[in-house]
């Protein structure tokens, strides 16, 4: 497949048959880091796949955009930018000095010590879908577990009810994965199709939004209902924006971060066994989790002006890929960047990207991960694959659409 084009880095159906193409990112990175793709059917890009550089674009956000558009989009798929859910305004598509305005707008909400106010949350869901599980038996990980723990937590902070839950998680996955054939809207008409979910998120945040207008809350709900850019409210576009970016961002990142983290350990049995001896390493498990996963698998960059990167000549108004997951395993920075490690120490992985758009839910993802982790691990008594996992067919947000495990769990209490 299109090693010159570079078509295998963005096409969703290589992901889809085979996950992400880890032989072809370790060959550009020794031998052309900076490499310009001509893939049939999308627009030239350039695969920017050394640790270093994605750094040092990443925190150049003058120079390099996220403004026009984050995902590279085939040539034959409509941006929708001005229109439906295309035309909400969110921070991860914002340039300073106006992102830096938004950004801090929720940027209190998700710090350490805030974080403080959901572990509650967080631990309670880790606990019941692990009791959901107790005994011995076969569950789909990537649908039981994986999903369910940040659709639930993603739900109480945002104010979801209980009962819309499958809707909210039906339309994210619908936005993620709009290539993926089993999980994408129905209908001949795909641009409709995105258009009329457009519509069923609005009217279920519009609820949410007058609710906690009028009855504010001590939640990210209610902050972001309220909250003031330079001194005004946010205007619709931008509150919408800033449900959906929290939504979105969060949930289908954390869950592939779940199934993935878990097949990697169910993988490599030794590390999973260093885990249970020693809980006290849930944390760097959980940081090496982001890093062996990246489930965020890239992130797109217009270049402002004309800039020179490792000899290249990136023309203004190019198109610029940082695939962290490629960075994740640069064997200048990570000591054996193949091997799974729970107790990699240190590990200045980008999974989270870094610089100005740095993952704003970063400690949210961590703790969701650390709870779960810890409860499951606690009480596992044995797991093993009960079928073949298989991937989603996106190349941005990558992960396990089912992951078929047998188990036994201990029960609690
Ligand atoms: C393991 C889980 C997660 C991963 C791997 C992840 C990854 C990322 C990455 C790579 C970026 C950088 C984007 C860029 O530079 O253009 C980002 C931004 C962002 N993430 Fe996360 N994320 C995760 C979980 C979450 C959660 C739980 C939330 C919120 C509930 C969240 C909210 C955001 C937001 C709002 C941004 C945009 C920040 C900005 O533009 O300033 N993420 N995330």
């Amino acid at each position: 497949m299109g090693r010159q084009t570079g078509l295998e880095l963005v096409d969703h159906r290589y992901y889809g048959a085979n996950g992400p193409p880890h032989e072809f990112w370790t060959e550009l990175r020794r031998e052309s880091p900076v490499h310009r793709c001509v893939a049939r059917r999308y627009p030239p890009f350039w695969a920017i796949t050394k640790h270093e550089d994605i750094c040092a674009i990443s925190k150049d956000p003058e120079r390099f955009l996220s403004s026009h558009g984050i995902v590279l989009l085939r040539d034959d798929e409509p941006s929708g930018r001005d229109e439906g859910i295309g035309a909400l305004r969110t921070i991860i598509e914002m340039d300073p000095p106006e992102h830096r305005s938004y950004r801090k707008v929720a940027s209190p909400w998700f710090t350490p010590r805030a974080m403080q106010k959901i572990e509650e949350t967080v631990a309670a869901s880790a606990r019941d879908l692990v009791d959901q599980l107790a005994g011995e038996g076969e569950c789909d990980f990537a649908i039981d577990v994986a999903t369910a723990h940040p659709l639930r937590i993603l739900s109480k902070v945002l104010g979801v009810p209980r009962e819309s839950e499958p809707k909210i998680l039906e339309l994210t996955n619908q936005l993620f994965a709009k290539d993926d054939p089993e999980l994408q809207r129905p209908g001949e008409d795909r641009e409709k199709a995105v258009q009329e979910m457009g519509l069923e998120i609005f009217n279920l945040f519009s609820g949410i939004i007058e609710d906690r207008r009028a009855n504010p809350q001590d939640d990210l709900a209610s902050l972001l209902a309220n909250a003031k850019v330079n001194g005004e409210l946010m205007g619709p576009m931008e509150t919408f924006g800033y449900y959906l970016i929290t939504f979105t961002a969060g949930h289908d990142t954390t869950k592939n971060a779940l199934v993935n983290g878990m097949k990697a350990l169910v993988e490599h049995p030794d590390e999973l066994e260093k885990l249970k001896r020693d809980p006290s390493l849930i944390n760097s498990a959980v940081e090496e989790i982001v890093r062996w996963t990246s489930p965020v698998n890239y992130m797109m960059r217009t270049a402002a002006v004309d800039v020179e990167l490792r000899g290249q000549k990136i023309a203004k108004d190019d198109r610029v890929l940082l695939f962290y997951a490629s960075a994740n395993r640069d064997e200048e920075v990570f000591d054996a960047p193949f091997e799974f490690r729970v107790d990699r120490d240190p590990n200045p992985h980008l999974g989270f990207g870094i610089g100005e758009h740095f993952c704003l839910g970063s400690h949210l993802a961590r703790r969701s991960q650390r709870a779960l982790f810890s409860e499951l691990i606690r009480r596992l008594e044995w797991v093993e694959p009960a079928g073949e996992p298989r991937w989603i067919h996106s190349s941005f947000i990558v992960g396990l659409k089912n992951y078929p495990l047998r188990y036994r769990i201990r029960k609690d209490g």
